[in-house]
């Protein structure tokens, strides 16, 4: 059994699998206090974190109906992400594991999100194309075994989707983090509207969201506050639309130039409805978590930890985090 703690953003998370892929448990503990601020206070998530952990480590076991000596091996998050969440988790990490002796593996948290893939029951093998899209990536892999380390095909030159959905959200004075919110506006709005840009003049596989971030700061302005919040739901539908066209159409291109028939969505995007039943639409062989697993969770976690090297005691000790940015997970083909 492997016992994974995700701290590397404002979710406190634990899972507990089995070797084979079976989740026996996935808490995820929302912190909900970020919302006032309008995004994720690195120091509030890492105090919240801090008093999160223990209580959702111990819920993960007892719902797995197993005690930690039962456990195998202990996953983490080592980055990328906010240092000052993701020390929390390798920390407690690092405790549960040395107080019995037990290995450890140190998990990249987009390896993560790829890796909700290979979970059973119905694991999606590679070869395949990942789009991950999430809060602070959004780029195009070409996964051709369980990784770690994936060949890059195409990433955000600025904001990511997640970001992109963040501030949109915002702008339309909706609550953090933006994407349900949006989603849940956006239902009761018509999609053509209002046309907003896709970055379509850029060429190959690269995304970007900044103009389209522009594009509805400058609509709004120019309808005024009246109409802009009479055609609220117009705006969130069209401005959704955008952001999914954008990621859909990219995809398209990544399996033409791959040749590879099969593609997998992760991130917190990936969540989104109007995106999972456009890239039904792509007619490929598709594989799209549950949301639960395509949000931040820690069973994406222990389900990357069994591609990864396990650090058998002490070695892990002196280990460290890494923040955004940093140990890129995939190279450049
Ligand atoms: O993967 P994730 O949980 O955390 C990161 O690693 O960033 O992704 C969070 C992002 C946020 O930007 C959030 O607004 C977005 O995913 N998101 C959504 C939806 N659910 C979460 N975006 C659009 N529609 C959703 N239903
Ligand atoms: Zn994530």
């Amino acid at each position: 059994m492997i016992l994974a703690l995700e701290t590397s953003c404002d979710d406190t998370c634990a899972a507990v699998i089995t070797s084979d892929g079976a989740i026996r448990s996935n808490v995820i503990s929302s912190q909900g206090v970020h919302d006032r601020y309008g995004g994720v206070v690195p120091e509030i998530a890492s105090r919240h974190h801090l008093e999160l952990i223990g209580d959702v480590v111990t819920d993960a076991l007892t719902t797995a109906g197993a005690t930690l000596g039962e456990v195998d091996l202990i996953a983490v998050t080592r980055g990328p992400g906010l240092v000052a969440a993701l020390l929390v988790g390798l920390a407690t990490a690092k405790a549960l594991a040395a107080s019995s002796e037990k290995p450890l593996a140190a998990v990249d948290h987009l390896h993560g999100h790829v890796a909700a893939s290979f979970l059973a029951p119905d694991p999606f093998e590679p070869p395949f194309v990942s789009l991950l899209a999430s809060g602070g990536h959004t780029l195009l892999a070409h996964v051709r075994d369980h990784g770690p380390g994936y060949e890059l095909l195409g990433q955000t030159l600025d904001d990511a989707a997640g970001e992109a959905f963040d501030k949109g959200a915002r702008l339309l004075g909706l609550g953090y983090p933006g994407g349900p919110a949006l989603e849940l506006l956006a239902q009761d709005g018509d999609p053509d509207a209002f046309e907003f840009p896709i970055a379509a003049k850029l060429k190959g596989l690269d995304f970007s969201f900044a103009g389209l971030k522009t594009a509805l700061l400058y609509r709004i302005r120019d309808l005024g506050e009246a109409e802009a919040e009479r055609l609220r739901a117009d705006l969130a539908a069209s401005y959704q639309r955008a952001i999914v066209e954008a990621l859909a159409m990219r995809a398209e291109r990544a399996l033409e130039q791959t040749g590879v028939g099969r593609l997998a969505l992760g991130g917190g995007v990936a969540a989104n409805g109007p995106l999972r039943e456009r890239m039904k639409r792509l007619g490929v062989t598709l594989d799209i978590p549950p949301a639960r697993l395509c949000t931040d969770n820690a069973a994406m976690i222990a389900s990357a930890a069994r591609y990864v090297p396990v650090l058998p005691y002490p070695d892990y000790l002196e280990l460290d985090v890494y923040a955004t940015g940093e140990q890129p997970l995939v190279t450049a083909a």
